[in-house]
């Protein structure tokens, strides 16, 4: 049985399509004298789209790493599906089925698509690499994923545009059976069309059933794909809810002041520590 067919048999749809994927409560973390992330709670749902935003330095990227296994939090604790989990490396995320995918760490350029995508995880046959077996399930995965737009698996990465090498890096999440993947800034690098590409993708993660953090400065990305959205503001949750709660304007006004005024923000206001 792979593991998905596995994590599918031992899964509760019924109850997944309620429970939270991944739960973050009063999640805290101190660099000395830094409080970067001061008391967030946020649930990540199965096969949604969760955008979170904030100013720089607001704490995303430290929040990012805190789920990918990256830092350990200072205080808090993280739910999966309603488990309490210590994270305490990548490769515990990875186990645990979280990728994160960055734009221009993770790949190697002088590996192709397909070295790239099994780099760590290699099928061997005989002890010898199982090269027809990796390069069929990458081109099946691309092709699934409706990754057009390379023309070989053979090619080399660091002769990709950035739209294809975020298709890769996802690519390869999927195939390892990611259920969360992290995307920081995304489309930060990107072009119209490679952006459109990315974003195409992302819907398809969701499509799937698979749950995605988005991490972006591009509100008009953010409204395009996200399902709900949380505002980091200095190391606070200070705004969440679903996406349709908010628009353009008041999620800038949000990221700039921290302030909403908004129903979706209140209550969650109220819940943030004073400090
Ligand atoms: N390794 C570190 N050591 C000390 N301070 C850090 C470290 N990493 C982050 N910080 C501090 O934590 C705060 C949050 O930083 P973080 O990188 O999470 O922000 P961000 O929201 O990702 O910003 P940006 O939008 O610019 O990427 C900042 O004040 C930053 O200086
Ligand atoms: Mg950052």
């Amino acid at each position: 049985m792979s593991l998905t067919e596995e994590r599918r048999a031992t899964g509760d749809p019924g109850e997944s399509a309620q429970q939270p994927l991944l739960s973050l409560r009063g999640i805290r973390k101190n660099f000395g004298a830094v409080q970067a992330l001061r008391g967030v709670d946020l649930d990540i749902m199965p096969g949604k789209i969760a955008a979170l935003v904030g100013d720089n330095g607001a704490g995303k990227s430290t929040l990012i790493k805190t789920i990918a296994g990256i830092w350990s939090p200072s205080a808090g604790e993280l739910l999966w599906e309603g488990r309490p989990v210590t994270i305490r490396s990548p490769r515990e995320a990875d186990n645990l089925g979280i990728a994160t995918v960055y734009q221009d760490l993770a790949l190697c350029d002088n590996l192709d698509i397909v070295q790239n995508m099994f780099l760590g995880h290699e099928v061997l046959s005989r002890r010898l690499l199982d090269e027809t077996k990796m390069e069929k399930k990458a081109k099946e995965t691309l092709s699934d994923l409706a990754v057009t737009t390379v023309s070989s698996v053979r090619q080399l990465v660091g002769s990709l545009s950035g739209g294809q090498r975020q298709s890769v890096a996802v690519a390869r999440a999927v195939m390892r059976e990611a259920r969360l993947v992290i995307m920081d800034e995304p489309t930060a690098a990107l072009g119209v069309s490679q952006t459109a590409q990315v974003l195409d993708l992302i819907r398809r993660l969701g499509d799937r059933g698979i749950a995605v953090l988005l991490i972006s400065h591009n509100l008009t990305d953010v409204f395009s794909v996200a399902d709900s959205l949380a505002v980091l503001y200095l190391g606070k949750l200070v705004s969440s809810g679903s996406i349709s709660d908010y628009d353009t304007q008041k999620a800038v006004e949000i990221i700039t002041t921290g302030a909403s005024g908004g129903p979706a923000s209140q209550g969650r206001e109220r819940t943030l520590p004073a400090d």
